[in-house]
């Protein structure tokens, strides 16, 4: 019998893939070949989670905690992260409105799911999140980018709400602090940007999913102290150091919930039920003080590897101010040779063993000339790494 040919939705085949999972396959193969090679691409924290969230972990499973819980998350988590917009921003959420995801992505394709239609739009920036625009293409949406630069700290403006919505346009997604830049919004840039969106009688949606992450002393706060009315993406996978465990949540107006009870009962039943129960202890004293220690230590990697940038070519346009991440302009490093940073990133790994992401990951724009690192390895491994690609150059 002849084989059946593959049949693809022409959905599915327009998701684009990430260039990081060429750089760390790449990585890893030279690894099993014994080279010794330093990881400043994956955006996930190099620590493991707490020890308390294990622990508690560890019990759940231990308690027979393996069953399905409520498709919008275990009640008492819902309340844990009511108390924490309480306490840490001293914000009033009813925890009604929380729906406890699949990581923050579960709460993207949830909240996309929800109020994008075929054919709409949502505003996203260039560089930005990349899955973003594929979960639009995944609904026969579309991630209408717009190209954002350092001189607007790389986050979208009121004026550009104002120029890029059209008539398609439901909603405005943004990301404070920002990957791949580190970028924050400020206080007065969110109330600004949400009055835009406001005027249009359209959707604001900001990711938080770094919130926990921020370095200097910015005036910032969540979204939904400016904007009730906003929907709030978050996560425990990178403040709270639990990428593996696949939980996030979402904030949404009261309105949203039950549709997206019913969306999320068909996409994924329910959140992981041990890594529910686990993050319960992701908010005691004892899990903050360890999550305070290792935000020490984000700041101060960032500030070694601001330092040891400052000595090449590679250019840092913003202060890096939240995230793990900074962007750099590397166009002073191409040449004929190395045409983009793509050739770099690849040159990099193969002559100098250091894995760093192209900006092609994260958009079209002068993403040929960017690359992001993440400092997501000890002070002295970045400093090696930045000390081996300046002998290249
Ligand atoms: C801005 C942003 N949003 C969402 C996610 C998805 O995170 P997760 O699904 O692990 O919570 C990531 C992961 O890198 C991210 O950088």
């Amino acid at each position: 019998m002849p084989k059946a040919k593959p049949s693809l939705s022409a959905r599915a085949s327009s998701i684009t893939p990430f260039h990081v999972m060429d750089i760390l396959s790449q990585a890893k193969q030279l690894e099993a070949r014994g080279r010794d090679i330093i990881h400043l691409e994956v955006g996930e924290p190099d620590f493991s989670t707490p020890e308390p969230i294990v622990r508690a972990g560890i019990e759940a499973l231990k308690t027979g905690k393996t069953h399905y819980t409520a498709s919008l998350g275990l009640p008492a988590l819902r309340q844990a992260i009511a108390s924490w917009y309480q306490t840490q921003y001293q914000v009033t959420i009813e925890p009604e409105r929380i729906v406890v995801t699949p990581g923050a992505s579960g709460a993207l394709l949830l909240l996309m799911g929800t109020v994008l239609d075929k054919g709409q739009n949502v505003l996203l920036a260039d560089p930005g999140y990349p899955c973003n625009r594929n979960f639009a293409l995944f609904l026969e949406a579309k991630g209408k980018s717009i190209p954002v630069t350092a001189e607007n700290n790389y986050q979208l403006t009121s004026a550009d709400i104002a120029d890029y919505w059209d008539e398609k346009t439901a909603l405005a997604l943004l990301a404070s602090p920002s990957n791949p830049t580190g970028s924050v919004l400020s206080r007065t840039d969110l109330s600004a940007l949400a009055a835009a969106v406001k005027a249009k009688n359209g959707l604001l949606a900001v990711d938080e999913i770094y919130h926990g992450l921020i370095y200097d002393e910015v005036d910032t706060t969540t979204a939904l102290a400016i904007d009730d009315d906003a929907f709030v993406i978050n996560s425990f996978s990178k403040y709270f150091g639990m990428t593996g465990w696949r939980l996030g949540w979402l904030v949404a107006p009261k309105a949203y919930i039950s549709v997206m009870d019913r969306l999320a009962q068909n996409l994924f039943l329910a959140a992981p039920t041990v890594s529910q129960y686990a993050a319960l202890a992701a908010f005691s004293d004892e899990t903050n003080t360890i999550l305070q220690r290792r935000h020490q230590q984000f700041q101060s990697r960032r500030d070694v590897l601001v330092t040891a940038l400052g000595k090449t070519e590679l250019e840092i346009k913003i202060p890096a101010q939240g995230a793990f991440y900074i962007y750099a302009d590397c166009s002073k490093l191409l040449n004929e040779q190395l045409p983009d940073s793509m050739a770099l990133t690849k040159f990099w790994l193969e002559k100098a063993g250091v894995a760093v992401t192209p900006g092609n990951d994260f958009g079209d724009y002068l993403s040929s000339q960017h690359v992001r690192f993440a400092y997501t390895a000890d002070e002295s491994r970045i400093v090696e790494a930045i000390d081996r690609i300046a002998a290249l150059h």
